[in-house]
């Protein structure tokens, strides 16, 4: 069941000129940084109440995050609903024809995670993350 707002994920070019406004500026905490090599992203994770802001940085020219930025620039890349069951509302979300990036979840920055297809929620890229601590697997 998806309950909140997990995270809302920010493309930039460099995550050490956007911490100087999110961290410096507005005084968020940076309570994680992870680079994943697969996703082609380094990012930071900024607290904010019970949400998080994620700041997407491409490791490299090759990753889809460059291409993001080349088509779009920075700003808004998604935005991630918490579930307690992504593996359940993955197969809910097929059953009612949902287009997905991702068949089956996948370890992410946020937990066990999936991307739907941004078609199917009118060009908002949606994520999907069950936090580690509550995913049964
Ligand atoms: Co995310």
């Amino acid at each position: 069941m998806i309950d909140k707002i997990h995270h809302v994920g920010i493309a930039v070019h460099d995550l050490d000129e956007a911490l100087k406004f999110y961290r410096d500026t507005l005084g968020l905490h940076v309570h994680e940084e992870a680079t994943v090599e697969d996703q082609g992203v380094r990012a930071a994770l900024l607290t904010i109440g019970e949400s998080e802001i994620e700041l997407l940085e491409p490791t490299s020219p090759e990753a889809n995050m460059a291409k993001f930025l080349e088509r779009k620039g920075e700003g808004l890349h998604h935005i991630c609903f918490q579930t307690d069951d992504v593996d359940g509302d993955l197969e809910t979300l097929k059953g009612k024809g949902v287009q997905l990036v991702d068949q089956k979840s996948r370890p992410g920055i946020a937990g066990m995670i999936c991307f739907l297809h941004p078609k199917a929620s009118r060009s908002v890229l949606v994520e999907l993350a069950t936090p580690m601590e509550m995913y049964r697997g």
